[in-house]
This record gives C-alpha cells, structure tokens and sequence, in this order.
C-alpha cells in the first residue's frame, strides 16, 4: 500500500469528524465538536481492546511509532499528526506492516486531545521533536503551552508518564519551564531535568537527522502522581 493510496475523505464543505479505514480524522478549521462522540479506545472501530493506550503526538512520518508498534504488541498505539501527507506515510506503515495496534489521528494535537480524548485514559505520551519554531512572533504555532500539558496531565492515568525530546536547546528550557508549572507532573530526572541518552528508546527520522549533524538530544520525562487528596 503506497502513501497516495489513503485519499482524503471529503471535501472543505462536506468535512466533519470520522473514523475510518484505521484513520480517525478531525479537520482543521472544523468547529462543530458536538456532532461526534468518541466511542472509546476499546471500540471495534478503534482497538476493539482494553490493551494500555501510548500516544505520540506530532508523529512526522511515523518511522518511530511504527517500530514501537511492531516491537510492543501487547500495547495500542496512537499517532496524532496535523499534515495529512505525513498521515499517509504513517497509514501506509500501520497496512504494509500489518500494525493491528497502531492507529493514526489526522488531526491538530492540542484539538483532538481537549475536545475528545477521554479522562485518565492513557497510559504513556510521546512528543518526539516537536517544531521547535524558534522566532518570537511564531512562538503561538509551539505544541508545548500550559494549556496543553493540562490536558496531557488530565487523560494520563496516575503514575503515566510524558516523554519530549528535542535538540532544541531553548524549547528544552521551555519544556521544563512549563511542566514545572504543574504540581501533578514531576520530572523523572533530577537538575537538570532531562537526560542526553536513553537506551533502547528509538529512532526517528529528525532523531537521525540530528545526531547526523552532531547536534545533542535532550530526553524530558514527567510522570502524574497520585493525587494528595
Ligand atoms: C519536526 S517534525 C518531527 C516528526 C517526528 N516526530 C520525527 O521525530 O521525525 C514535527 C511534526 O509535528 C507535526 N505537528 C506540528 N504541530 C503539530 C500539532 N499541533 N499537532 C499535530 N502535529 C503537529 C508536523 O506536521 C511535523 O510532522
């Protein structure tokens, strides 16, 4: 199955929520969230299993989740990525590959999470490299914001845990600056609060392309706590 071979299922005005074909589709400038309600990941047309949930957001072509997938079956996997023709690569993995347990989210992150991911839910979170979009004035488009992680903090479940990494030397300040705003996340690892190597955690292709150039990575990971109440 080829990339070009997932065609985009409607069209501007006949564009709404759906699933279908392995693909769960929210489209960007799509406002009417009341129309669709997620079934639950265990639905047949989803996992059709109660196996713990991993989700990667902002999966590129979906090299790393792939291979995560094929290695851990006994886990669902989820790709959230807005640019459909990177959906497509990653569909095109989930069929040649056979992933039963990979499923892909045609969608913006921060969206799809707040208006439909359920509560304590997840079991894990990945964000591999995020668009670091280092200019001020573009600083808006960053996946990484407060509001953002309080929806990542509300659909783990207690002791999941969230993984960024970036080669970016001043979103991982941001990183951290942000996720020490929760109380409910605390970081895995001590001052300085992230790692530079993590073993057996995988590659991607902005993972080679990086290291390629000698940049350093930068592993950040939280985990919900059980709350004190
Ligand atoms: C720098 S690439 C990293 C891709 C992949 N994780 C890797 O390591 O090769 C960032 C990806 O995030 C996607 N992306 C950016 N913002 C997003 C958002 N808000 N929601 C979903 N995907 C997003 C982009 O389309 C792009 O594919």
């Amino acid at each position: 199955m080829k990339p070009k071979n997932l065609k985009y299922p409607f069209s501007w005005e006949e564009r709404r929520v759906l699933v279908q074909d392995r693909v769960w589709y929210v489209p960007e400038h799509y406002n009417d969230h009341t129309a669709f309600r997620f079934p639950g990941w265990n639905h047949p047309d989803i996992f059709g299993n109660d196996q713990p949930i991993c989700v990667e957001y902002c999966s590129g072509n979906g090299t790393w989740i792939a291979e995560k997938a094929a290695a851990n079956p006994k886990s669902n996997w989820v790709a959230v990525e807005k640019r459909f023709e990177r959906v497509r690569k990653i569909w095109s993995k989930v069929k040649n590959l056979r992933l039963n347990n990979l499923f892909v989210i045609s969608a913006e992150g921060h969206s799809v999470t707040s208006h439909y991911f359920p509560e304590a839910s997840v079991h894990e979170i990945y964000i591999n490299f995020p668009d670091p979009w280092p200019k001020k004035r573009h600083a808006k488009h960053r996946i990484i914001k407060l509001s953002f992680v309080e929806e990542l903090y509300r659909i783990l479940k207690v002791e999941g845990a969230v993984t960024v990494v970036t080669d970016d030397v001043n979103y991982s300040s941001e990183v951290i600056d942000v996720f020490s705003k929760l109380d409910g996340l605390k970081s895995l690892h001590q001052d300085p609060f992230y790692r530079t190597d993590l073993e057996d955690y995988g590659t991607s292709y902005f993972d080679r392309l990086w290291r390629d150039k000698g940049r350093e990575i930068r592993y950040h990971q939280y985990q919900k706590q059980v709350s004190a109440e």
